[in-house]
């Protein structure tokens, strides 16, 4: 008998420098389950964080701190390629066919742009294709499916229509990705704005919990979190969006139910200290790993290394045959004219 295909996975992360509890929580722990049972591919984008200014040695730095966060956090090299965007030429080979594809109405009606970039003329032009990018990033593999927050779903819509439309002009192409909504982990909100997600754009220090936060630093932000003023313990994100959100943490910490949670505090001091120290404990072995792993970047050089021979490999073949597709001539025509 044989056995059915796996499906192929694909994601990435843009290379920030300070890794945070909804990095971790919100997407890598997903990332962590699907490496079991899919063939999966995540992907460090150091070509998308171009499109803001940045400094060069950080972006460095930056890139080889996201690998060692994504090894800490449980991603296996043995079950799972992890690559940088940049090391595999065919994303951008890739970004200028389906460029040629995608329209400008399209793009214009991307929300993350309308926010970030519309009417500033100083924008860079990187900025406005940046989704296009990330179709490439997705198609370049056939990935069946693409784990994604709700603040990229817009983007993985556009790579589909892409696809789609790519695959009706030219013959069947790419796979067209569907979203992989996590089973696992949680939506992780801002601890002084629990109505929006945590994020290092738009949140304030004291709202963001980083991967490597001391205990003390857990302990003060945790405690300084914004509730309301009913003090009363239960889940309700929408009524109770600072309660609900420390309930959600500590339930992905602990592995316990919210609901269940909430029936155990009737005060939020204790929910408080009980959050901070089991996402004191929750980080431990990450920061653990961190440190082994900067004492041995050698290591994680290689598993970049190995990522990006496994991912050309298979992006080599996609764009190849969508190269041709269009009607572009093959990189060698003819054997042996002007080889040596
Ligand atoms: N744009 C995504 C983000 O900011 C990152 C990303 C780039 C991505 N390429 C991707 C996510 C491909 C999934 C698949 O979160």
């Amino acid at each position: 008998m044989s056995k059915a295909k796996k499906s192929r996975v694909l994601s990435g992360v843009q290379p920030t420098g300070d890794v945070h509890l909804g990095n971790y929580l919100g997407a890598f722990s997903s990332w962590v389950q699907a490496q079991d049972t899919t063939e999966s591919l995540f992907c460090i984008v150091d070509l998308h964080a171009l499109t803001v200014e940045i400094d060069p040695g950080e972006l460095r730095s930056n890139t080889i701190e996201m690998a060692k966060y994504l090894l800490a956090c449980g991603l296996d090299p043995e079950k799972c390629a992890i690559f940088v965007q940049s090391q595999v030429p065919e994303h951008t080979y890739l970004t200028w066919l389906l460029e040629c594809t995608a329209t400008m109405g399209e793009l214009n009606r991307m929300t993350q742009f309308k926010d970030k970039g519309r009417g500033n003329d100083s924008v860079k032009v990187g900025l406005f294709t940046y989704p296009v990018l990330m179709a490439a990033d997705i198609l370049a593999y056939n990935a069946d499916l693409v784990p994604v927050g709700e603040d990229q779903k817009q983007h993985l819509e556009l790579a589909r229509n892409i696809a789609i439309r790519f695959n009706s002009r030219y013959g069947e192409t790419f796979v067209v990705p569907d979203p992989l909504i996590p089973k696992v982990g949680a939506r992780v909100m801002d601890l002084q704005t629990p109505t929006s997600k945590m994020s290092k754009s738009t949140s304030s220090p004291q709202g963001i919990l980083y991967l490597s936060d001391t205990p003390e630093q857990i302990d003060k932000k945790v405690r300084r979190a914004v509730t309301d003023n009913d003090a009363e313990v239960f889940y309700d994100p929408h009524n109770k969006p600072g309660v609900s959100n420390l309930l959600e943490l500590l339930g992905c910490a602990t592995g316990e139910n919210v609901d269940e949670l909430a029936t155990k505090y009737t005060s939020y001091g204790p929910l408080k200290a009980d959050t901070a120290e089991a996402l004191t404990e929750l980080l431990r072995p990450v920061q653990a790993r961190i440190k082994e792993l900067s004492d041995n970047e050698s290591y994680v050089l290689e598993v970049l290394e190995r990522g990006r021979v496994r991912a050309s490999e298979l992006a080599r073949a996609t764009v190849d045959r969508a190269s041709q597709a269009v009607g572009l001539l093959p990189a060698k025509t003819i054997q042996g004219i002007g080889g040596h």
